[in-house]
């Protein structure tokens, strides 16, 4: 047997386990293995396909990390429009509902009571089991092709089990942003200056819009299923939603059968209540005839199906004294003013602040400090406050000015154009904005100083130790020793505590080792606005030092593809500060990696400019990151500069044309190979996979996301 014979076996053994693991967990709620095991196949598998690109299986797992991306979404028209459902929000509205069909039909019929599920609907095509196409709800007649984005949502299955399904059916369902998700997600969005999403339901919507499917996959999206389409052999909607799970789609388990109106009231309070606890949204409960053989008698009107309605859980909303408006600072210098309320009961939890979001909000709602407001909660995870009760507003009162100065620390507020929020300009001596620059840099992703954590940097902030990030480096074994530090005990009350020896080793030390990080962390670390992880290492990878990169003016930043308008602004304004050039500096002196090491297979290609275009059996950024690899340069578009294009499939006409005129070779896949001396080697695949391992990292809960080396696994076989 040769090699790809080997590899094709291997394939499908590992398609076919990691298949059933996904069902383990997702599915059957019940893993059969440890997220290292996981991943440790998920990466053997990724690297044959890598090596055998013809033989990767349309269900293969490793498309949850997502593929090309794609520049506009293809319209599709719906086989069967998606229609709406019909809202209520009273329980006399439910019986109406239940009057009005049992009038219809003398049949005797039950209910199935499901969650209402605050996501985006979705539409799923399945074909001979291997999910084929995933739309989303449009207009109700034609929709969004997002097949590429759902096929990263680990819940939805890309083969299904059992064989006793249609060869080809629909099933539409719900994509929701878990909170975990929506959290992290915002958290990450703050820490580089970016809005957070208001509610999961917009994250949701805004995440299955991205253009490219690798970051879809960093969303975490989950998928919930609630209605097979067509005729699929079972009579009961409950049979069906049962038999889509025995094929591996995730229906959530939380439906039931109501008899009557009374187990359906029952099951409404239950949930209305019990929501909090869900670790995702829903915004009510949907009750459906169950025998599905009564759905055409039924029928729809314009909208909705007369089979269903939803009963939409009111927004708990109360009336309270907005007492006083504060403003927070965040880290990047973002100002959010902040209801302080008299304390009062919503959904269970005391609330005593709402949000307040911007100037223009308490503008429109004309809030006076005194006011009696409605505040509510909803699908929102933050409590808000929607309106005022004008009727009590006592006499005197004053529309409330927005501050003009930062409550931190007195600088006069800046709003830029077109965007609804203020900053504090003050970046260098802002506290919040200090500390929230040091707690960055020390973070794990950044230079990874854990033994600063648990706010040991806030207390070193606090003593004057260190101002900014390159004062870590000047800190000494005397500043440290014997520093105070006040915490609250168990019994509420205040202890000094004191740096002994081993917790100052232990800080020296970290911040020593933290100096052997790469050139493309320390830029991240530095804070600058907007430049993320992958911004960063895109830039250190183009420039190759700080220095270069310093030196580069807005022009210069523009020609990196990767860089749009704000970042090249932002990045070159950062550097003209003084104050950043010194902290550089300083950070250059203590020992700190400010080149990039590239990686650097041959030199096959040295002195060579390219252009990339088309598609080809990895993704072009690989492509791409091989032409480095062997001495080359990429260029972002074809002139006179470039020495080769490099064209895969679908490679654009008016690039040929242009690439023609000049007279400049078009080299395919295969030759540009034979001009690197065969295949990429394992090495090479080894360095393209962890080098993209933080910018498309797996869905999975990777241990080590920054290992370079690839543990021994099976597939070595084949090197
Ligand atoms: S059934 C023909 N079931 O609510 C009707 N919809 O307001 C098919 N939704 O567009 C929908 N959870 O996006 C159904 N358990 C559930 C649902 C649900 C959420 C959404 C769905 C629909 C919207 C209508």
């Amino acid at each position: 047997m040769d090699n790809s014979e080997q590899a094709r076996e291997r394939i499908r053994y590992l398609s076919d386990l990691l298949t059933e693991y996904n069902r383990a967990y997702y599915q059957d709620d019940n893993p059969v293995v440890s997220d290292y095991s996981f991943d440790l196949l998920l990466k053997e598998l990724e690297d044959l396909e890598n090596r055998f690109p013809s033989l990767r299986l349309p269900y293969s797992p490793t498309q949850r990390v997502g593929g090309e991306p794609v520049r506009n979404f293809k319209t599709v028209h719906h086989k069967v429009p998606m229609l709406s459902l019909a809202n209520t929000y009273s329980r006399e509205e439910v019986a109406e509902f239940d009057t009005r069909l049992r009038k219809l039909t003398e049949e005797k019929f039950d209910y199935v009571c499901e969650l209402k599920y605050d996501g985006l609907s979705i539409s799923l095509t399945y074909r001979d089991g291997v999910l084929a196409q995933a739309l989303t709800r449009g207009d109700g007649l034609k929709g969004d092709d997002v097949t590429a984005n759902v096929k990263t949502i680990r819940s939805v299955p890309l083969r299904l089990s059992g064989g006793d399904y249609p060869k080809e059916f629909e099933i539409r369902g719900e994509v929701v942003m878990p909170h975990t998700s929506f959290y992290e997600l915002n958290r990450q969005r703050e820490e580089i200056g970016e809005v957070p999403f208001a509610n999961p339901r917009n994250a949701a919507s805004g995440s299955l819009k991205l253009q490219d499917p690798a970051q879809v996959a960093q969303r975490r999206l989950d998928c919930f299923l609630y209605f097979l389409i067509g005729e699929t052999g079972q009579k009961l909607h409950s049979e069906r939603l049962e038999k889509a799970r025995a094929w591996g789609f995730q229906t959530g388990g939380y439906y039931k059968r109501c008899a009557d109106l009374q187990q359906v009231y029952a099951f409404i309070d239950y949930w209305d209540k019990e929501r909090e606890n869900l670790p995702f949204d829903i915004d009510g409960i949907v009750i459906k005839v169950n025998d599905t053989s009564l759905w055409p008698l039924l029928g729809n009107t314009a909208k909705s199906p007369r089979w269903a309605i939803a009963y939409k859980f009111k927004a708990q909303r109360v009336l309270t004294r907005l007492e006083s408006i504060s403003f927070q600072v965040g880290r990047t210098g973002a100002v959010t003013p902040v209801a302080n309320l008299a304390p009062v009961l919503l959904g269970g939890t005391m609330v005593k602040r709402a949000s307040l979001h911007n100037a223009d909000i308490i503008r429109k709602l004309d809030v006076r400090i005194g006011d009696e407001v409605y505040v509510e909660k909803g699908g929102e995870v933050i409590p808000k406050i929607v309106g005022v009760e004008v009727s009590r507003r006592k006499a005197g009162t004053e529309a409330f000015g927005f501050i003009t100065h930062c409550p931190e620390c007195g600088t006069a507020l800046v709003r830029k154009e077109g965007e609804s929020g203020h900053y504090c300009p003050n970046e260098e001596g802002c506290p919040p904005q200090i500390k929230g620059k040091l707690e960055h840099f020390i973070s794990r992703k950044a230079m990874d100083i854990d033994s600063l954590g648990e706010g040991k940097t806030e207390l070193l902030y606090g003593k004057g130790l260190v101002r900014n990030v390159a004062d870590f480096y000047d800190l000494k074994y005397q500043d440290l020793f014997a520093l105070e530090k006040t915490i609250a005990g168990k019994d509420g009350e205040k202890r000094q505590l004191s740096f002994k020896e081993k917790t100052v080793e232990n800080i020296l030390g970290g911040i020593a080792r933290s100096k052997k990080q790469p050139f493309e962390r320390v830029l991240y670390a530095i804070g600058i606005r907007y430049v993320g992880e992958a911004t960063a290492k895109v830039l250190a990878r183009h420039f190759g030092s700080m220095e270069a990169l310093m030196a580069a003016d807005y022009g210069q930043l523009r020609e990196v593809e990767e860089i749009g308008e704000v970042i090249a602004c932002t990045v070159s304004e950062f550097f003209t500060r003084p104050q950043e050039r010194e902290i550089v500096a300083r950070l250059t002196a203590a020992g700190l990696n400010m080149v990039y090491e590239e990686v650097r297979i041959s030199d096959s290609l040295q002195g060579t400019n390219w252009v990339v275009s088309g598609t080809f059996s990895r993704s072009r950024e690989e492509m791409k990151r091989l032409v480095e690899f062997h001495g080359g340069k990429m260029l972002s578009g074809i002139s006179s500069k470039t020495d080769y294009v490099l064209a895969g499939e679908k490679m654009g006409p008016e690039k040929r044309k242009k690439a023609e005129k000049e007279g400049i070779p078009i080299i395919s896949e295969a030759e540009f190979y034979t001009m690197i001396g065969g295949e990429p080697t394992l090495e090479a695949l080894n360095r393209l996979q962890s080098d993209s391992s933080t910018e498309s990292s797996s869905n999975v809960a990777a241990p080590t996301a920054s290992s370079t080396v690839r543990p021994p696994v099976q597939g070595d076989l084949f090197a």
